[in-house]
């Protein structure tokens, strides 16, 4: 998500350029699609091989696709709130009821599109239990009812290097993403304190020799 200011287009009394917006802006947008997803993390004190820290549980979703994102979905805001339309797909995707909050919101990013209405992408994020999570991940894989349909799976993000400097995030982020959904990871990676911004650098400078 970027702010290009020779990007405009009009929006109610104004301008909007692409970009980063705050939620009021992202509001006032006539014609424009709401996109609403969240980033579920926790701490864990758990260790792969009994060695490395897996520090901290981070989920994400295989969809329908083939296309890594979040849990989270189209948002009709004449119709439910930002966070209730989040709230309903939750339901939906992960079978798992959580009550969405204004405090939960990130970041809202506008993505300008060559057909007549352009996307905005709203980013949440909470933090929750080990315990929680492991409640989201079983509920998602039993009773959600896009399980199998919309949503082919949970995930984790592996966020260690592994030795050799390929396995673990850099193989991670060389798979293909939804929309912007990479960057609200990497961006939410660092902003949580999940990685260091060394540890992405590093990360992404494996993951680009990967991709050559
Ligand atoms: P339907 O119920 O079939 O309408 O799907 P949905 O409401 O769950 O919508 P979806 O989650 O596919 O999100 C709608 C649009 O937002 C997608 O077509 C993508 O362009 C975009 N999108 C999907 N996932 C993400 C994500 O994790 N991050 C971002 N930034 N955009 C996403
Ligand atoms: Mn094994
Ligand atoms: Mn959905
Ligand atoms: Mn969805
Ligand atoms: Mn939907
Ligand atoms: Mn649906």
């Amino acid at each position: 998500c970027y702010r290009n200011p020779y990007d405009l287009y009009v929006y109610e009394g104004g301008s909007m350029a692409s970009g980063q917006l705050s939620r009021e802006e992202a509001l006032a947008c006539v014609g424009c699609r709401h996109a609403c997803h969240i980033l579920l993390y926790a701490d864990t004190e758990a260790q792969l091989f009994e060695e490395i820290p897996i520090r901290h549980i981070v989920l994400m979703q295989m969809r329908f696709d083939g296309l890594l994102g979040f849990p989270g979905g189209l948002v009709d805001p004449s119709e439910e709130s930002l966070e209730e339309g989040l709230s309903r797909e939750l339901w939906e995707e992960l079978g798992f009821s959580l009550s969405v909050t204004l405090e939960d919101h990130v970041s809202s990013c506008h993505n300008p599109s060559s057909s007549s209405s352009h996307l905005i992408t709203h980013f949440y994020a909470r933090r929750m239990e080990e315990k929680e999570i492991r409640e989201v991940e079983k509920a998602a894989a039993s009773t959600a009812t896009d399980h199998g349909h919309e949503v082919m799976g949970m995930v984790r993000v592996p966020l260690y290097t592994l030795k050799g400097g390929e396995g673990g995030l850099p193989s991670f982020l060389s798979h293909s993403f939804i929309g912007n959904s990479r960057s609200q990871l990497e961006d939410a990676l660092v902003r949580f304190g999940l990685v260091t911004p060394e540890e992405l650098q590093t990360a992404l400078t494996h993951a680009e020799q990967r991709r050559k």
